[in-house]
């Protein structure tokens, strides 16, 4: 999709939106855009107030189409994104070439989350579809966007632009992996997704094969793989910047089982099929990676992901079953369906032990106990880390995926005591079931002080206006990458 920026309000385009905030301003503004399209001001100060998502529209005089968008007040930018994406999801007669108005209080706070929503309008989950679909002329491959902007505002324009589309382009590529269905996205693929991902982003990607994996001893890892037909990938992601200045190292762990069964301990079918998407913190993770490459952020991040189905077979490991771990603690299993935290402990001792970074995230499709106690709007937050804390809370209230944080005291730690082994993968009882999940976490991150676990079972995945069943959010990835921004601002 084209988009060339433009600093005068005439644009030949046959459909022109104005993006309104909703501010005390919104009188004269509608005056204004009354006086230019030849309509009375009274109709459009009556049909419209800029709430958010609020849309109207009408023709001038000349037939050209105006929709004036609202943005609602004070909107976080994930509101803004989601009301654009929304608009153009559901206008499926919008023209190829429109223009978008940012002249009206929008350029300067929301020009990158407006793009952004405009851009990803057009995301389509129906990638296995076989008939032939009719494009919306918006959708093909000759659309094109005029951004009208203030002279002043054009350079700022052109670079929120340019961070719009890199940011569109990777939130559509993990959508469509993490909506990706089971039997198309095995280990191997998602290390290929990772290979690709590298290779066009501009960071390094290194895969381990399972004898590597057994070599390195991640055996936790290994255990939720051993019921597996194919064998797990642990995958290494490194960016850093080409300069040779001091830049704060982050480590990240993504979830990346590619199916949840449950293994042994098996799920109920109702809702299984959603277990394709148990590799949503691995998404958040691989998309955060892309942005800070593509951006060339100065930070030296490394990622970790550990893929690998949870599946029933007769070489799957069991409930009782003692395994080993990458730092060598023992872990009796007590539910294979608690197979996340097994993959995430290797993967957080792994960064800690090789890479010593200064903060360490994981993120996790962990709990669904995370959703009985926060719901579909935030995710879990875990540290012992007060302003690591506050760090991610900020970075979550700016992108608007809010985070919320849970209790970490020892109180909870007594409930993963095990009788034969140095921790179990869980409590057995029905309770507080995200906390003791962290707090098994915590064992494997050999006392970092700088760590922080974000379950993210209730946010990854939920339903939306995008699709008929649930389908991915991309919850993490702008998080993340705010969160990195704020670390080197
Ligand atoms: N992948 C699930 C958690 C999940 C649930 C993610 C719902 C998304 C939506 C995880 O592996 C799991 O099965 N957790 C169990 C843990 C229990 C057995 C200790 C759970 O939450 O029930
Ligand atoms: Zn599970
Ligand atoms: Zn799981």
């Amino acid at each position: 999709m084209q988009t060339k920026i433009l600093t005068s309000p005439q644009s030949g385009c046959q459909a022109l939106i104005y993006v309104l905030p909703k501010s005390e301003d919104l009188p004269v503004h509608l005056a204004e855009i009354a006086d230019r399209s030849g309509i009375s001001s009274e109709v459009l100060h009556r049909d419209f107030t800029a709430d958010l998502k609020e849309n109207h529209s009408f023709y001038t005089t000349s037939g050209q189409r105006i929709f004036l968008l609202g943005l609602g007040e004070k909107s976080d930018s994930n509101a803004v994104l989601q009301t654009c994406r929304s608009f153009v999801h559901h206008q499926k007669k919008l023209p190829a070439h429109i223009g978008i108005d940012l002249t009206f209080g929008a350029a300067e706070k929301y020009a990158v989350d407006v793009l952004t929503g405009f851009y990803l309008g057009n995301y389509n989950i129906n990638f296995y579809q076989t008939s032939e679909k009719k494009t919306a002329p918006f959708a093909g491959e000759t659309a094109s966007i005029d951004v009208i902007v203030e002279k002043k505002e054009a350079e700022q324009a052109k670079q929120a632009a340019e961070r719009a589309r890199k940011t569109a382009d990777t939130l559509s590529n993990i959508f469509d992996l993490i909506n990706r269905p089971a039997n198309k996205k095995r280990p191997q693929d998602m290390a290929a997704f990772m290979v690709q991902s590298g290779k066009t982003c501009g960071y390094s990607v290194r895969v381990m094969e399972k004898a590597e994996i057994e070599k390195t001893g991640l055996h936790a890892l290994l255990a939720v793989n051993r019921g597996s037909e194919d064998p797990a990938r642990f995958v290494i992601m490194e960016y850093k910047p080409k300069h040779k200045k001091k830049v704060p190292k982050i480590g990240l762990v993504g979830k990346g089982v590619t199916f949840d069964t449950g293994g042994l301990s098996i799920k109920g079918s109702a809702n299984m099929h959603l277990m394709k998407s148990d590799m949503g913190g691995s998404g958040a993770v691989i998309g955060a990676m892309e942005l800070v490459a593509k951006l060339k952020l100065p930070v030296h991040l490394v990622a970790v992901v550990g893929a690998t189905d949870n599946s029933v077979d007769a070489l799957s490991y069991k409930p009782s079953d003692v395994v080993n771990s990458y730092v060598g603690k023992t872990i009796e299993i007590i539910d294979t369906d608690a197979e996340g935290r097994l993959t995430l402990a290797d993967g957080l001792a792994y960064v800690h032990k090789n890479y010593q970074p200064d903060i360490l995230i994981d993120i996790a499709t962990l709990t669904g106990a995370v959703i009985r106690a926060l719901g579909y709007a935030a995710a879990g937050l875990f540290t012992q880390n007060d302003e690591l804390a506050r760090e991610l809370i900020r970075a979550g209230n700016e992108t608007g995926e809010k985070v919320w944080q849970m209790p970490m005291w020892d109180d909870y730690k007594s409930m993963i005591k095990s009788d034969v082994a140095d921790v179990r993968n869980f409590s057995g009882k029905p309770i507080a079931g995200s906390i003791t999940a962290a707090k098994f976490l915590e064992h494997f991150t050999e006392g970092h002080p700088k760590w922080a676990h974000l379950d993210i079972a209730g946010t990854s995945v939920t339903a939306n206006e995008f699709a008929t069943d649930r389908s991915a959010t991309g919850f993490g990835v702008r998080l993340l990458l705010q969160f990195i921004e704020n670390q080197i601002k």
